[in-house]
């Protein structure tokens, strides 16, 4: 209790106070752990990563998860043709060699054609297992002893039996998508979104983990779903301090709102989660030359801590995400989508 009023005290200061094993520090820290701005800027690359000539024509690479391990960023994504959506996987050792990277499509992997999308990777320590997190109508996992081999993904599982009853009774309209795990020292949680205005969030204890996930609750929601939309991304960012960026639709296109929170439970606080104060966005990303987008949209924070902690330092942060050419038009799952590499400017850290 008195930590967390010292806490409350210290965030209404602004003061970037941190607790260190029961006492107060009083300095600006410059190199901790748990010290967001409450603005961010951004410059971006070009675009990096396109859809490959090849016999495969897909039309868009979407929806990137990414993580930097053995030397080696890897990188699963979805992938988008008229029809419908599958997955890639590719590494690569520079985001400037990133393009030459061979795509393996996971369709060739146990995880088998259809409708999967939105994968979120990451090592679950305890099962010493890699677990790609998927959609697939239902909220899908597969597991992988090496994530250098994407031939070891296994056949799709899921976590409900079904459409849990309260996103079915919410989502009039939307759609059930963007499934992330984040696990705490006790439980693993799901978030996920409906497109719909509404974030939820469903959970097991660790050592059930994957199953046993309970019936959602409503995480957090907003009555213009432009403002609450998708591609949820939470990671721990030191301190016992949790960072959620939730996708939005803007007057010009996809940005990131942010909040903090001191449990993945909630309640979370506002931190820049405004069109003009994104976490990213159009008014805080700058490019060289034109930008190549307008959208800053569905991605992930480069992470290299891999375990299912989603442990992030909250210093020069990195956010590889999906860009689209402003002048693309047509059928939605054919817009050219491609991927762009943010890097934090003004890091505090
Ligand atoms: C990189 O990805 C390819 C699939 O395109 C895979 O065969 C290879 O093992 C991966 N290499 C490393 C070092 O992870
Ligand atoms: C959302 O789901 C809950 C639980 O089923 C239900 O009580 C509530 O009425 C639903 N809200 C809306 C806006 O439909």
């Amino acid at each position: 209790m008195l930590s967390l009023v010292l806490l409350a005290i210290a965030g209404a200061a602004a003061a970037r106070s941190i607790l260190t094993s029961g006492s107060l520090d009083y300095s600006i820290p410059t190199r901790q752990a748990g010290s967001l701005p409450s603005s961010f800027k951004w410059s971006s690359s070009g675009a990096l990563v396109g859809p490959k000539s090849d016999s495969r024509n897909i039309k868009g690479i979407k929806d990137p998860s990414i993580v930097y391990y053995n030397n080696r960023y890897h990188v699963s994504a979805s992938t988008a043709v008229s029809s419908g959506y599958n997955m890639v996987y590719f590494n690569f050792t520079d985001f400037n060699n990133a393009n030459s990277a061979p795509f393996y499509y996971l369709d060739q992997s146990a995880i088998g054609t259809g409708y999967r999308a939105a994968p979120q990777v990451f090592y679950f320590e305890p099962q010493k297992l890699w677990y790609p997190v998927y959609q697939n109508g239902n909220a899908a996992f597969s597991t992988n002893k090496d994530i250098s081999n994407p031939a070891g993904w296994t056949a799709p599982k899921t976590f409900y039996s079904g459409t849990p009853k309260t996103i079915q009774d919410n989502l009039s309209g939307g759609y059930w998508v963007d499934m992330w795990v984040i696990c705490d020292a006790s439980n693993c949680h799901l978030f996920s979104s409906d497109d719909n205005g509404r974030l939820y969030r469903s959970q097991t204890p660790v050592s059930s983990f994957p199953s046993g996930m309970n019936e959602p609750v409503i995480a957090m929601q907003d009555s213009n779903k432009n403002n609450l939309f998708e591609a949820s991304n939470v990671y721990a960012v030191g301190n016992g301090k949790y960072l959620l960026i939730v996708e939005c639709i803007g007057s010009t296109g996809r940005y990131f709102r942010s909040w903090t929170a001191s449990s993945l439970a909630g309640p979370w606080t506002a931190l820049a989660a405004t069109e003009s104060n994104p976490f990213a966005g159009a008014a805080n990303v700058a490019f060289s030359g034109t930008a190549w987008t307008k959208s800053i949209s569905h991605g992930e924070i480069v992470r290299t801590q891999v375990d299912q902690t989603l442990t992030i330092s909250p210093c020069n942060v990195r956010y590889l995400y999906q860009g689209l050419d402003p002048s693309a038009s047509g059928d939605y799952n054919s817009l050219p989508w491609k991927l762009g590499l943010l890097t934090q400017t003004n890091s505090a850290c």
